[in-house]
Parts: C-alpha cells; structure tokens; sequence
C-alpha cells in the first residue's frame, strides 16, 4: 500500500472501505479526526487502533462497562433460584442461562479492555460504587415464576436495546453484541415458555405467573432510561451512531412487541393507561414512576446494597482462583521458553 496515507493508528481494513481514501492521496493524508468522522459516516466500524476522540472513548468505557456489570450482577436474582427450580429439566436450563449471563460479561470486558482499561480497573470501579449497573437488578425475585417474568420481560428488553448495538460503530463492541443476542433470544423465549406453562396450569400458579408480572413490568419499561429529552448522552451517542435508536422509540417498540404476547399468555399488563392507538399505529401506555427510576439508580432500590455486599464478597472469595490461574499460566508459559530454548 505505498500509495496510501501513511498513519500510525491505522489499518488496511479501514483504508479499503473509508471514501475519500483515494483522493486523499499521498501528499494530503487526512488527519484522524477526518478519518474517524470518515469511518462514522459511512457507517463503517471504528477499530481499537483508529484514532478516536477521547469523548468517544470515555463514553464506549462507560457503556460498555456497564454493561459487562450488568451481566455479572445480573446473575445474581436468578441464581438464587437454581437450587429450587422445580425439575430437572427447569434448573439445567436456569443454570445454562445464567451461564451465559457470565459469558456475556466476559466477552464485554474484553471489547471494554480494547479500549485501553484493565479489567481489575473496571471491576474496581464498580466495587467502589463508582461504576453502575442496570437498577433491574436491584429487585428481588420473590416466587419461581419470577425467573419467567425476568426472561420474558428483562431479557426481551435487553434484546429490543442490543439488537440495535449490533450495529453499534465500535467494532468490537458491535462484534460481542451479535453473539449476545442469539443468545439472548433463547433467554426470552424460555422465560416466555416457563410462564405459558404456568398460565395453563393450576388457578394458583396463573396467580403467580400474574403476580410476577405485576412486580416487572415497570422496572422493565424503566431500562430503556429517562425520556429521550432528559437523557444526556443521547444526542452525541447518537451522532456517533454508537447509539442507533432513542430510548422512547425503543421503549415504544418493546411495548408495541410485548402486549399481544401478554394476551396470548392471558396475563393482564399493570398499566390502566396501556391501549391501541390506531391513528399512531402503536399502544399507549401511561407514565413511568420517575421518583422510583432515580431512587433506584441513586442506590436506594431494594436491592441494591445487597448486590454489591455479595458482588464484593465473590470477588474476594475468588481471589485465590485468579491467582493460581495466573500462576499455572505463568508456569505454563516458562515451559514454553524452556522448551523452544532447548
Ligand atoms: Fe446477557
Ligand atoms: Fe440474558
């Protein structure tokens, strides 16, 4: 590639597919931010050894952490119920899940730790409260059928929001995103199967089904965040297409998805306000409990202290996992050197 620009924060995936490349020639090389705006605009993906504007940057960390948190804490109000699935079959698949829960944090460390940040870094951010993590896992799982209502609801949720990251602009983050998703979709779909069952069983286990329901709706429709006018990352992770779609139109979408599937459970949604709406050709639905929201996020949620005392006391237990794997990689990679020297 001698007729290319030459950049030190490049690579030849970029140079192939960014427009101007050409042009550009090997007298009047753009600079980096040219080339990142470059990149953006033709929807293309920026990659670790782009240039990047440091907002960009700090903003990809602070999502992409808090998302790989999430996943971790997010095994926690499901774990709880693994010792008391009712079957076999219930606590394989219960345990699979959360699982994969643990796979997804792992894969968003690594896109985070792209970005330059240590994972140690991230994890002590997040035990020094400096960090969040999505505050619907700040609620408890009280009956079985609660882990239905989390799949169901919470995961499909969680899809209407990633689906939309798989075409996030940072490559590394939109590559975890296309794995986590396929995923995801089977999280949904057996909670929604773990609650038709429930609904065409017993008076008390249809009470329990709608009693879950009744507790997860809101919380549900609260992880899309404030309405897109009170959000303040919004508009520039939007121009920087790390975000594709506001938080009221993705809200809008889960709702429009979720109802019908309600009415074919035969569950009744909490919302005296939720209603077709044929002239917008979408549902209504009424307002969230805004009070409740910012409680939860400021830590003051029914769970929150919890998920971190038992966040923090995993960390530590584990501690002695970490350092013999590092030992016996350590030991491992000298065996190497000795035998490649030999
Ligand atoms: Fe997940
Ligand atoms: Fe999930």
């Amino acid at each position: 590639m001698s007729d290319a620009p030459t950049h030190h924060f490049t690579n030849e995936r970029s140079f192939a597919k960014v427009p101007g490349d050409a042009e550009a020639g090997a007298t009047s090389p753009m600079t980096g931010e040219q080339r990142f705006q470059a990149i953006i605009d033709a929807d293309d993906k920026i990659e670790p050894t782009d240039w990047m504007p440091d907002e960009y940057r700090k903003t990809l960390i602070r999502q992409i952490a808090q998302h790989a948190h999430s996943e971790v804490i997010g095994m926690q109000p499901e774990g709880n119920w693994i010792s008391r699935a009712p079957s076999l079959k219930r606590k394989a698949i219960l345990m699979a899940k959360v699982q994969d829960e643990a796979g997804h944090g792992l894969y968003l460390y690594s896109a985070t730790e792209t970005l330059g940040i240590g994972r140690d870094e991230l994890v002590d951010l997040l035990h020094a409260g400096r960090h969040k993590y999505s505050s619907i896992f700040n609620y408890p799982t009280l009956n079985w059928a609660d882990i239905g209502a989390i799949g169901w609801l919470v995961d499909g949720a969680a899809i209407t929001n990633q689906v939309m990251l798989t075409r996030t602009s940072y490559g590394p983050y939109s590559r975890a995103m296309v794995r986590i998703c396929k995923e995801e979709s089977f999280h949904q779909r057996q909670g929604y199967e773990l609650l038709l069952r429930l609904c065409r069983g017993s008076e008390e286990q249809k009470a329990m089904a709608q009693d879950a329901v009744n507790r997860w709706w809101w919380p549900s429709l609260m992880m899309f965040g404030p309405h897109d006018a009170e959000s303040t990352h919004t508009q520039q992770s939007m121009a920087w297409k790390i975000k594709r779609v506001s938080n009221d139109d993705l809200r809008q979408q889960f709702v429009d998805m979720t109802v019908p599937q309600a009415e074919y459970l035969g569950l009744a949604l909490p919302d005296p306000d939720l209603r077709w709406n044929e002239a917008r050709g979408h549902y209504d639905f009424g307002d969230i409990d805004w009070a409740e929201f910012w409680n939860v996020v400021k830590g003051n949620g029914p769970m929150n202290r919890e998920r971190m005392e038992h966040k923090r006391r995993a960390w530590d237990e584990g501690a002695w996992v970490r350092e013999a794997a590092a030992a016996h990689a350590a030991k491992q990679q000298a065996r190497r050197v000795a035998k490649k020297s030999a």
